[in-house]
């Protein structure tokens, strides 16, 4: 069972009301959420099924249930095989009290557009899928991708990613939740684009020379997050930090 440890301790947690978005700010509201082993590896084997959970599915779940649109990188939609979102019946009628669409889109960032255009992520049934590209890639891109995504195009040989996120508010999007990989948030974290990061401690130790959550040239300044919640879970520790206070050099 899930209980909240800080602050104000308590068995008593409403997973979908503990991680509703602060939709204060002008722009989209961008969280990231990521889980990471004890020793810091993000992936096990280039998965990172291996430290995930029941506890983990819950929360994980619960942040899908709130974005308007999902953006993940490339690599991770090749490597961890990529599909539509699904939630239960009960996620589904809370986003459309909301006002939200029962189930939010995913959108790919890709430069290469090196992707299976045949796969459930682009085919299968649910809300269309949407990919984020330069310009230049986007006119000499595959007509495939035309046929079964939207295409974003932001940036002109390379993907702008704050264009990218200024587009998706454009169409509507006022809580975008990032799902990795360390390239995608390396390059939203220097461009200072994230306001939150949701990270999960599972309990494991796995060693290896995996991956951390954020690839690329250091961070400088350094964020320093304020903690909003910790929760935890058989063994599994939820961090949900703010990250605002260094947006934009503020
Ligand atoms: N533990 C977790 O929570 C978690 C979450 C997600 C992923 N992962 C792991 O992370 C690994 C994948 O890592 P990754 O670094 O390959 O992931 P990634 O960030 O998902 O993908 C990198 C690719 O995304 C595209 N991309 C990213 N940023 C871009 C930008 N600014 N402009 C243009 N394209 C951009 C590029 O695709 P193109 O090559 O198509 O140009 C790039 O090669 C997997 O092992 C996966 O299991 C773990």
């Amino acid at each position: 069972m899930v209980r909240r440890l800080f602050p104000n301790p308590t068995a008593a947690v409403d997973l979908v009301e503990a991680y509703a978005p602060d939709l204060t700010a002008g722009g989209p509201f961008v969280r990231l959420n990521m889980i990471s082993s004890l020793d810091g590896a993000i992936s096990v084997e280039g998965r990172s099924g291996a430290l995930g959970g029941a506890a983990d599915r819950r929360v994980f779940a619960a942040l899908r249930s709130h974005a308007d649109i999902i953006l993940v990188g490339a690599g991770t939609v090749r490597s961890e095989g990529y599909g539509k979102v699904r939630l239960d019946g009960a996620l589904q009628r809370a986003r459309v009290a909301r006002g939200q669409t029962m189930l939010p889109p995913i959108a790919v960032v890709s430069g290469s557009l090196q992707l299976d255009w045949s796969s459930e992520f682009f085919t299968g049934p649910g809300p269309r899928s949407l990919v984020v590209t330069s310009e230049a890639a986007a006119a000499r891109g595959p007509a495939e991708a035309g046929e079964v995504a939207d295409v974003v195009a932001a940036g002109e040989q390379r993907v702008d990613l704050r264009r990218a996120i200024a587009l998706l508010g454009e169409r509507g999007a006022r809580s975008i939740l990032v799902e990795g990989g360390p390239g995608v948030n390396g390059d939203l974290a220097r461009a200072r684009l994230i306001d939150e990061l949701c990270l999960t401690v599972s309990p494991r130790i796995v060693g290896g020379e995996g991956p951390r959550i954020m690839a690329g040239a250091p961070l400088t300044p350094p964020y320093e997050p304020v903690v909003r919640h910790l929760l935890e879970d058989d063994g599994f520790l939820f961090l949900r930090m703010s990250l605002r206070e260094m947006r934009d050099g503020e």
